[in-house]
C-alpha cells in the first residue's frame, strides 16, 4: 500500500489527511494552537508551534490510519498564504512570524508602490498590488521599524516552507503560494528581479521556486525519526491553501470555478492564460496545474460573519439548541429560511474585518442596512447570507469581465454544508452550484499533488479526475436570480456611499 499526507497549517491548527494512492481518506488528525495579537491591527505566530502540531498530528494520522512508516511514500504542504517567517544564517528564527491577516503594513505598501514606479508599473511586474497581508510589505515593514532584526535575516520563508525546511533542510517553495509574496514574477513564474532590485532586496533572502507537484526534497534522518517516517517519503511542492483547496475541488479546467465559504470566504477560477485585471480588484496567481493560473477574490468574512452573529447576538438561541441538542446554525437557517428573498429589504455588508476583494479597505466595517421594526433575527441571518453571497459576486462579476469564463461553480467550506446557503449562492451567482465527493479542503488537494510526485499519477489533472466527483447540484430559480440582479446594484452602491465615512469612523 502507498499511503500519502497532506499537511495544512492553518491559522487556528494544522491537519494531516492520510490517502491512500487511489485517494480514499485513510485517517486524519487536527492540532491546534494559538494566534497572537501582541498590538491592535497585529496577527503572529510561532513557528515551533506549527511545527510541534505536525509532529503530533503525523503519530497521530498514523496511529488512527494504522499504515508502516515505509507505506507512507509522499508529503504534500499546504498552509496559510503570505505570512513571513524571518530566518538567521543558522536558521534560528529571529522573531514571531507576521501572518496573512496582519494589517501593519499599509505605510510599506505606499512605499512599494511608490519604488515600483506606480500601481501600474508594479502590477506589470507581478501581477498584484500591494496588499497589507502580502509577504513583501511585511520584509519592508522589518527593514523599517526592528532594523536590528532585518540585519539578521538570512532567509524569509512562507509558513509552509518553513515546515518544508525542517522536513528536508531545503529551502524551497512553489508557484502558487510564491505569488502571494508580491516578489513573484507570476506571468514568467520566476522571482521578479525587477521588483526586488527596486525594493533594494537581496534574491538571497528568497528560497528556489518549484512547480506545485515537483519533489524538492526528501525527509531528513531527523524529520523521519520525529515523525516516525523513513528517509524515502519524497515532499512536494504543494500549494498555498487557496490553490490546494481549489485542487482539492477539483479546479483544473477552464470554466470551473469554486467557492469556500469558511471564516474568509473565497471565489477562485481556473485560467488556461495569465490574466490581470488592470486595476488589481481580484488576484490573479499562478495555479498549482502546472504552466497554468487562477484567479481569486477574498471577501475577509463569509462564515465569519454568520458566526459573529450567533456569537454576539444570538446568545439565547445557542443556550436553546444546547439544551435542545440541536445545531444553532440549523436552528438559524430555519428562521432565515421562513422570511422573504432580500429579507423585506435588509442588507448586509460583511465587512466587518475590513475587506479585501474588491475594496482593499483595512476601514471597511460590517453593516445593517435597511432595518425597520418588522425585521427580525431570521431576517439578519438571510441578510448576512445574501451579503456574504454579494460580496462573492462582486469577484465573479470581475472575472467574468476579464473575459475568463466561469460554467460551472463548486461549493465548499463549512457554509456550503447548508442547502439553503449553496442555493443562495446559486440564485446570485445565477449558475449551477455542484457539492462534491471530497470534503477535505487544501490537506486533500496538497495530498493528491504528493501522490503525483510519487509517480502514482502523470499530472494533477489525472489525479483530479480520477479521485473527484459531483455528488449534488443545485440549479438557480430563474425569478429569484432576478430578484438578487435588481438588489445586487445596491448592494455595490452602499460601500461607496460609505467609503468615505468609513476612513471617518477608523480615525475617530
Ligand atoms: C489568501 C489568504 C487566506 C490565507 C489564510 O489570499 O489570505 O486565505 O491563505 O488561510
Amino acid at each position: 500500500m502507498s499511503v500519502y499526507l497532506g499537511l495544512d497549517i492553518g491559522t487556528s491548527g494544522t491537519k494531516v489527511l492520510a490517502i491512500s494512492e487511489t485517494g480514499k481518506i485513510l485517517s486524519s488528525a487536527t492540532e491546534e494552537y494559538p494566534c497572537y495579537a501582541p498590538r491592535p491591527l497585529w496577527s503572529e505566530q510561532n513557528p515551533d508551534d506549527w511545527w510541534n502540531a505536525v509532529v503530533k498530528g503525523v503519530r497521530i494520522a498514523r496511529e488512527r490510519g494504522g499504515f508502516r512508516a515505509s507505506d507512507v511514500k509522499g508529503i504534500g504542504l499546504s498552509g496559510q498564504m503570505h505570512g513571513s517567517v524571518f530566518l538567521d544564517a543558522a536558521n534560528n528564527v529571529i522573531r514571531p512570524a507576521i501572518l496573512w491577516n496582519d494589517q501593519r503594513t499599509a505605510k510599506e505598501c505606499a512605499e512599494i508602490e511608490s519604488a515600483a514606479g506606480g500601481r501600474a508599473a508594479l502590477i506589470g511586474m507581478v501581477a498584484n498590488p500591494a496588499m497589507t497581508g502580502f509577504t513583501a510589505p511585511k520584509i519592508l515593514w522589518l527593514r523599517n521599524n526592528e532594523p536590528d532584526n532585518f540585519d539578521r535575516v538570512a532567509k524569509v520563508l512562507l509558513p509552509k516552507d518553513e515546515i518544508r525546511r525542517r522536513l528536508t533542510g531545503e529551502f524551497a517553495t512553489e508557484v502558487s503560494d510564491a505569488s502571494g509574496t508580491l516578489l513573484l514574477d507570476v506571468v514568467r513564474r520566476r522571482w521578479s528581479s525587477e521588483l526586488l532590485g527596486k525594493l533594494q532586496l537581496d534574491d538571497s533572502l528568497l528560497p528556489t521556486v518549484y512547480e506545485s507537484e515537483d519533489v524538492t526534497g526528501k525527509l531528513t534522518q531527523a524529520a523521519a525519526d520525529a515523525l516516525g517516517l523513513t528517509t524515502d517519503c519524497v515532499v512536494v511542492g504543494g500549494a498555498g491553501d487557496c490553490a490546494a483547496g481549489a485542487i482539492g475541488n477539483g479546479i483544473c479546467r477552464p470554466g470551473a470555478l469554486s467557492t469556500s465559504l469558511g471564516t474568509s470566504g473565497v471565489a477562485f477560477v481556473h485560467s488556461d492564460e495569465v490574466k490581470v485585471d488592470p486595476q488589481g480588484r481580484v488576484h490573479t496567481f499562478c495555479h498549482a496545474v502546472r504552466g497554468k493560473w487562477h484567479m481569486m477574490g477574498v471577501t475577509l468574512s463569509a462564515a465569519g460573519s454568520l458566526q459573529w452573529f450567533r456569537n454576539a447576538l444570538c446568545v439565547e438561541l445557542h443556550r436553546q439548541a444546547k439544551a435542545e441538542g440541536r445545531d444553532v446554525y440549523d436552528m438559524l437557517v430555519d428562521e432565515a429560511r421562513q422570511t422573504p428573498t432580500l429579507a423585506d429589504g435588509l442588507f448586509f455588508l460583511p465587512y466587518l474585518s475590513g475587506e479585501r476583494t474588491p475594496h482593499a479597505d483595512p476601514n471597511a466595517r460590517g453593516c445593517f442596512i435597511g432595518l425597520t421594526l418588522a425585521h427580525g433575527r431570521g431576517h439578519m441571518a438571510r441578510a448576512i447570507m445574501e451579503g456574504v453571497c454579494y460580496s462573492l459576486r462582486e469577484a465573479i462579476d470581475i472575472f467574468r469581465g476579464m473575459g475568463v469564463p466561469v460554467s460551472e461553480i463548486r461549493a465548499s467550506g463549512g457554509g456550503a454544508k447548508s442547502p439553503f446557503w449553496r442555493q443562495i449562492q446559486s440564485d446570485v451567482f445565477n449558475c449551477e452550484v455542484a457539492t462534491l465527493n471530497s470534503e477535505e479542503g487544501p490537506a486533500f488537494g496538497v495530498a493528491l499533488l504528493a501522490a503525483v510526485g510519487g509517480g502514482e499519477y502523470s499530472n494533477i489533472v489525472e489525479a483530479c479526475d480520477a479521485t473527484i466527483s459531483r455528488v449534488s447540484e443545485l440549479q438557480p430559480n430563474a425569478e429569484t436570480a432576478k430578484e438578487y440582479d435588481r438588489a445586487f446594484p445596491i448592494y455595490c452602491a452602499l460601500y461607496r456611499a460609505l467609503k468615505e465615512q468609513f476612513g471617518a469612523i477608523a480615525s475617530l
